[in-house]
């Protein structure tokens, strides 16, 4: 468990433009696994239960608050953006002096754990300082601002690797953009930043520098862990930390008693449950807010979002799901599609090449072959025959379709909407029903079959 941080705030860097990402979406809506970039900061914040969180935008502002409009965080607009520095001023001008410790990082680093911030806060708590960044070495340093310290090993400054010199390239120790301060000694220091650097802007990482001057201590915490902070600036660093969020996903879900068949190749969006003794195939696409319950069996290549499964459920080969329900012991597919707002009860089954839509199958209903379903109820028990097609559709509007339960309707049937066919009752193969069918009668609507003798005389 989480103890809550109640006096800490945490100010959040989102405002940048991301040019490298060469997109028109803000960078920091980018999905991965489904859930946009800037999610997982958010979220792992939440989950440490800081008292507060501001996140400073910019580029595209507008839409990353919209998109985030029901967290409980607080927007701080940076514009025009001038730096790290400058946007920490945005949001400490925004911030009273109730919380006396503040972290600071970006939101383009979703593979940060909420007990690495843990770490960093405790460090920083006990050993007093004004300002504690988090460190960590690298072989190969690239871009990154270097850590430089004293002869004790106390940091003196950061410096950005474009700033650098030979000798301040050469150190490996980097500043991964995750820090904690005091808000009172950072507030203060903002004031005294200076766009005196290569890109002049103002750069967050000469607080550190401003506290020495000032004699005021310093901390760094070196984390071992090299990927928790790898932020994301191009799409290769997105493919990358995709592919280590959907590791960490699918070893989620192996941990909870779920069998991936083939985990490179199953692709579990972030918010999906699944329950013990499921069984996944390769190529699976599970999505959204879906919930599958336990015992459940996805055959290879299929593709579920936004939906709830319940308890050992048949998913065949190639079906395709999207915000519909599905009770206990159903079976679907090979092959089946099931459109928006479709019910399927216990034990039904929808067999290949069976579409639904807007449709409720009661339990034990069966729609095995080559049938579309829309806008329609179907009876428990009710068998529908190969070919059925509920016409719901005149050109403008759409109408319903009721089968009453234990019905049965013949192969090749076409159920002319607005229709109801009443429990019991049977329909000839090839019918086009057009009018109600009640209850345990036999409806056939088809041209007789005729016989002609055409043999010569
Ligand atoms: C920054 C650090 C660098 C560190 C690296 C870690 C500075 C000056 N440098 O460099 O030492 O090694 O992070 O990833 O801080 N942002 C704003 N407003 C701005 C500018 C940036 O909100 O005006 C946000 C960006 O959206 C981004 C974050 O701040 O999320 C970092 O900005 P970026 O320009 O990428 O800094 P780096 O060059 O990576
Ligand atoms: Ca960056």
């Amino acid at each position: 468990m989480t103890d809550p941080l109640p006096e800490v705030a945490a100010i959040v860097l989102a405002a940048g433009k991301s040019t490298r990402m060469k997109s028109n979406l803000a960078k920091v809506l980018h999905p991965i696994m489904g859930k946009p970039m800037l999610a997982y900061v958010l979220d792992t914040l939440q989950e440490l239960g800081l008292a507060k969180v501001m996140v400073v935008v910019g580029h595209q502002a507008e839409a990353v608050q919209a998109r985030f409009a029901d967290y409980a965080v607080d927007f701080v607009i940076q514009e025009p953006q001038l730096g790290t520095g400058h946007a920490v001023q945005m949001a400490a001008a925004a911030m009273d002096g109730r919380f006396p410790t503040v972290v600071v990082l970006c939101g383009d680093v979703p593979l940060l754990a909420g007990e690495t911030i843990r770490q960093l806060l405790q460090h920083h708590l006990t050993s007093g300082a004004v300002a504690t960044v988090l460190t960590v070495e690298l072989p190969e340093p690239g871009s990154y601002g270097r850590i430089v310290k004293d002869e004790r090993g106390q940091v003196l400054k950061i410096v950005e690797a474009r700033d650098a010199s030979p000798a301040e390239l050469s150190i490996r120790e980097i500043n991964t953009g995750v820090y904690c301060f005091q808000f009172a000694f950072l507030k203060e220091a903002l004031q005294t930043l200076r766009p005196d650097n290569d890109q002049g802007e103002l750069y967050l990482t000469d607080v550190i520098a401003a506290a020495r001057s000032r004699h005021l201590p310093v901390a760094s915490l070196l984390t071992t862990d090299q990927e928790s902070f790898q932020g994301i600036n191009t799409r290769v660093e997105l493919a990358a930390v995709t592919a280590r969020v959907r590791q960490q996903i699918n070893e989620r879900h192996l941990l909870a008693g779920v069998t991936l068949i083939d985990p490179h190749t199953t692709y579990i969006e972030a918010d999906v449950t699944i329950g013990p003794d499921t069984i996944v195939y390769p190529n699976c696409y599970v999505q959204g807010q879906t919930s599958i319950g336990e015992g459940c069996l996805l055959e290879p290549n299929v593709k579920i979002s936004d939906s709830r499964i319940g308890n050992r459920v048949t998913i065949k080969m190639g079906t395709v799901i999207a915000e519909s329900r599905v009770a206990d012991e159903v079976q679907l597919g090979p092959y089946a599609h099931l459109r928006p707002l479709s019910d399927i009860r216990e034990k039904a089954k929808v067999g290949n090449f069976v579409e639904t839509k807007k449709t409720v199958l009661h339990a034990g209903a069966k729609a095995n072959h080559l049938t579309y379903l829309g806008d329609a109820e179907v009876g428990a028990n009710v068998n529908v025959g190969a070919g059925t097609i509920t016409c719901n559709y005149d050109g403008k509007h759409k109408y319903q379709t009721t089968i009453g339960p234990g019905a049965f309707i013949g192969s090749n049937t076409a159920l002319v909407a607005p229709v109801t066919i009443g429990a019991g009752a049977y329909v000839g193969a090839g019918s086009v029903i057009t009018e109600d069918v009640p209850p345990h009668t036999l409806a056939i609507a088809r041209g007789r079959q005729v016989i002609k003798d055409i043999k010569k005389k």
